[in-house]
């Protein structure tokens, strides 16, 4: 048994050597494959009369998906300096809803998704960004958040590279939506919208806790409590972080 395992053993040595010699005597062939006649970028040359391998682009030339003609639409603010007032398409509910799916993912963890700037990371000590529901930022453009998402604001760094320009579009818009989610007025209601608002305001809040119905607020259809659980009024102080987002 011994002998045999001798004979292997140097026979594997005799195998390893003979590589080893092998590969030596080969360096020296190798084809340096990555050195070839070529010129790499700007590299010298004698070729050309102004001495450089690349050569300058002709006129007006732009590369391919580079041509960012519409200022606006790639920067939030127009060629006169302005935010646009509204992305550079239309703004559809399936634009919102991917808004709203997009600002989950990227934005919320640390403006939140109510936008009040009270997001998981800030509560674990990141600064706190200004509530969207801030009266200066409900005042600002969906350009100016676009330009916020390009850009970077502060602390806070540039989306541009995780976030393609038609989602950053339509995260904007749909912070407006999360601005209106808590500010909304009765006089931007359509007249049939706005009578049944205030029509279930006039409700009383809790009826239950009263045993029976205010006078003269029941509608025909309110019998008992189920009643008051859909038609109660949207509320402020309704909106726990994420509690209606799935
Ligand atoms: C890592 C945390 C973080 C994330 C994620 C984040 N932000 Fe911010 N954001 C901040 C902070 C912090 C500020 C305030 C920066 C400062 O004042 O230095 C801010 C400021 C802002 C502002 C307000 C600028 C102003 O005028 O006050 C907007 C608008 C904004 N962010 C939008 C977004 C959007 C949209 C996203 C998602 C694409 C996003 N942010 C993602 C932290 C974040």
């Amino acid at each position: 048994m011994r002998t045999d395992q001798g004979i292997e053993r140097n026979g594997l040595r005799r195998l390893g050597l003979c590589l080893a010699a092998c590969a030596l005597l080969t360096a020296g062939c190798r084809l340096n494959m990555h050195d070839q006649a070529r010129v790499e970028p700007y590299e010298e040359s004698d070729f050309f009369d102004d001495g450089v391998g690349s050569r300058p682009l002709p006129a007006n030339t732009v590369a391919r998906g580079d041509l960012r003609a519409d200022v606006g639409a790639y920067t939030g603010i127009s060629a006169a300096g302005q935010p646009l007032a509204a992305p550079p398409f239309p703004v559809t509910r399936q634009v919102l809803q991917r808004g709203e799916e997009r600002y989950n993912v990227f934005c919320s963890p640390c403006h939140s998704r109510v936008g009040d700037g009270q997001g998981m990371i800030v509560q674990r000590g990141f600064k706190q960004p200004t509530s969207f529901h801030d009266p200066r930022l409900r005042g600002s453009q969906v350009g100016y958040f676009f330009n916020v998402m390009t850009e970077g604001y502060g602390v806070m760094p540039s989306y541009a590279p995780q976030i393609p320009v038609n989602d950053r579009w339509a995260i904007a818009a749909y912070i407006r939506v999360l601005q209106y989610s808590q500010n909304a007025r009765l006089a931007d209601l359509s007249p049939e919208r706005r009578a049944l608002v205030q029509e279930r305001l006039a409700r009383p809040v809790r009826p239950m806790d009263q045993g029976m119905p205010a006078p003269g607020a029941p509608g025909p259809g309110q019998t008992g409590h189920s009643g008051s659980v859909e038609t109660a009024p949207p509320s402020h102080d309704q909106a726990p972080e994420g509690a209606d987002h799935p």
